[in-house]
């Protein structure tokens, strides 16, 4: 056990096995796609992302970038991927991890650079030590690649870069999202500098926003991955609302759901499982999911399987007995209604933000007709609403999206209207304070009545030419599903 814990064991976690979601040749065209965009005088660089350390000499699961990912299919840590447009020889090139005995003995196999290339289609495949030679070559006309041997009389491995460089035309394109939201810059963001500070005329841009145009639209192939973690996420959902009717505790359901996506071949979640009873089920990223599961309470699964590095996102809330109360049943209908109406007009051409107004219109109506709100106001809504009415999925939970653009055939959204009836804050709020007296007391005999409810119902949906498609529909969402389900009615 001792031995665990010496460095290498950090390295344990940081190399997940190869699972393609895709093959060689999407990925080439992917990559194709961002060289026709970037143009001949540009340079784009992918680096992996650092590990990030836990505790001691424990890091955190290895995740790839993104983009990375979706260019090169490639997971493992220490991977920088460059293309050059404009250099016939050395258009696009993949620095990877070496061979090394004694870190598989620890670690597992490292892939060989021809399974690299075989993954990715990119054939120039080299160790990640040289990544630092190459921006020298390509930047001082030095030598690269075969030529580097007779370093001495070598004539420049990217003799058009250099002349570009120094002609001021070169353009460097790297991803400048700072993944930190803070002060920590990443690692592209100090080569960033690093690279200007050596060479002045260098210009630079921003990778992020021509990828999330490439990565909005999915694929067949990344339709069909993200509906095998959608699969695994629906079969954790069922098993949860037969387990919740025995389990005393949250974390119970929770070691079900997770229990469920790597029986399902899924590697992970792709965001914390959120497993929440009762009350907690209106504390909207309740995430702790360790307290004791309340008789005939609601309980709230806002889950996620991650397969290839797609995400499902789905959400369903239930009774615990497996039978809605009436108070239950009116504010389920409510959010079920919201949720029918924006899933039917998540069509080519409609806006994410008008589609929100729909489900706060429709929620409403209804929560007017139950009493917890005095006319049917956006403000007065969104005390039970609070949030947005959904966002993109793919290779990140709340995934890459141009809030300008319509929605278009490919694009995967999630649709997850809730109503939390959070009391105290309700009373409290500003809205609720400066209604008049009559409308107050309505209101306030309604949230005695509804107090501590929460749900919330989340689908996967995939825009079409057509009518949307509901990814996620194996889930039991209706009142009467759910309750057939959990009493064992239905297969
Ligand atoms: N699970 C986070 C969300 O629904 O957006
Ligand atoms: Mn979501
Ligand atoms: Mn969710």
């Amino acid at each position: 056990m001792r031995a665990m814990l010496s460095p290498l064991f950090a390295l344990l976690l940081t190399l997940p096995a190869l699972a393609a979601a895709t093959d060689a040749d999407e990925y080439a065209a992917r990559r194709a796609e961002v060289m026709r965009r970037i143009g001949p005088d540009a340079m784009l660089i992918l680096r992996s992302p650092p590990l990030q350390t836990r505790n001691g000499d424990v890091d955190w699961p290895f995740r790839q970038e993104d983009s990375l990912l979706y260019l090169t299919g490639l997971d493992n840590p220490d991977t920088t991927l460059v293309l050059v447009p404009g250099d016939e020889a050395h258009r696009e090139i993949v620095f990877t991890l070496d061979s090394d005995p004694a870190a598989e003995l620890w670690t597992g196999r490292i892939p060989s650079f021809d399974e690299v290339s075989k993954r990715s289609g990119v054939t120039e495949v080299v160790s990640e030590t040289r990544f630092e030679d190459f921006v020298r070559a390509a930047m001082e006309g030095r030598a690269w690649g075969d030529s580097a041997s007779y370093r001495s009389f070598a004539t420049a491995g990217l003799p058009n870069w250099v002349q570009k460089r120094r002609d001021g035309r070169a353009v460097v394109w790297m991803i400048q999202e700072n993944r930190h939201f803070g002060d920590d810059a990443s690692a592209e963001q100090h080569l960033v500098e690093r690279l200007r500070r050596s060479y002045p005329e260098l210009q630079f841009r921003d990778a992020f926003p021509l990828l999330t145009d490439m990565r909005m639209v999915k694929s067949p192939s990344e339709i069909a991955t993200v509906q095998r973690a959608i699969d695994a996420t629906v079969a954790a959902q069922k098993a949860a609302m037969r387990r919740v009717k025995t389990a005393t505790h949250e974390y119970q359901v929770q070691a079900t759901i997770e229990y469920t996506f790597r029986d399902q071949g899924a590697c992970c979640w792709g965001f914390p499982s959120i497993v929440a009873a009762g009350r907690n089920a209106t504390t909207l990223h309740y995430v702790t999911n360790n307290d004791p599961i309340p008789a005939g309470a609601l309980m709230l699964t806002d889950i996620g399987a991650e397969v290839a590095g797609y995400t499902a996102d789905v959400t369903r809330t239930y009774p615990q007995n497996g039978r809605f109360n009436p108070e239950q049943r009116a504010i389920y209908a409510a959010v079920l209604r919201a949720q029918d109406a924006t899933i039917a007009m998540m069509k080519p051409g409609a806006h994410m933000r008008d589609l929100h107004e729909l489900a706060i219109k429709t929620l409403g109506e209804d929560l007017l007709q139950i009493g917890l709100i005095s006319r049917n106001e956006r403000d007065q809504v969104r005390m039970y609403f609070p949030h947005g009415l959904g966002h993109d999925l793919g290779l990140r939970v709340h995934d890459v999206n141009d809030r300008t653009q319509p929605l278009a055939p490919g694009r995967i959204v999630t649709s997850e209207p809730g109503i939390y009836v959070r009391a105290a804050d309700v009373r409290a709020n500003p809205v609720f304070l400066a209604l008049p007296d009559a409308e107050r007391a309505g209101i306030d005999a309604a949230l005695t009545k509804y107090a501590d409810i929460g749900v919330r119902i989340e689908d996967d949906i995939l825009v079409t030419t057509d009518t949307p498609t509901n990814l996620s529909a194996g889930a039991p969402r209706t009142v009467a599903d759910i309750e057939a389900w959990m009493a064992g009615e239905t297969p």
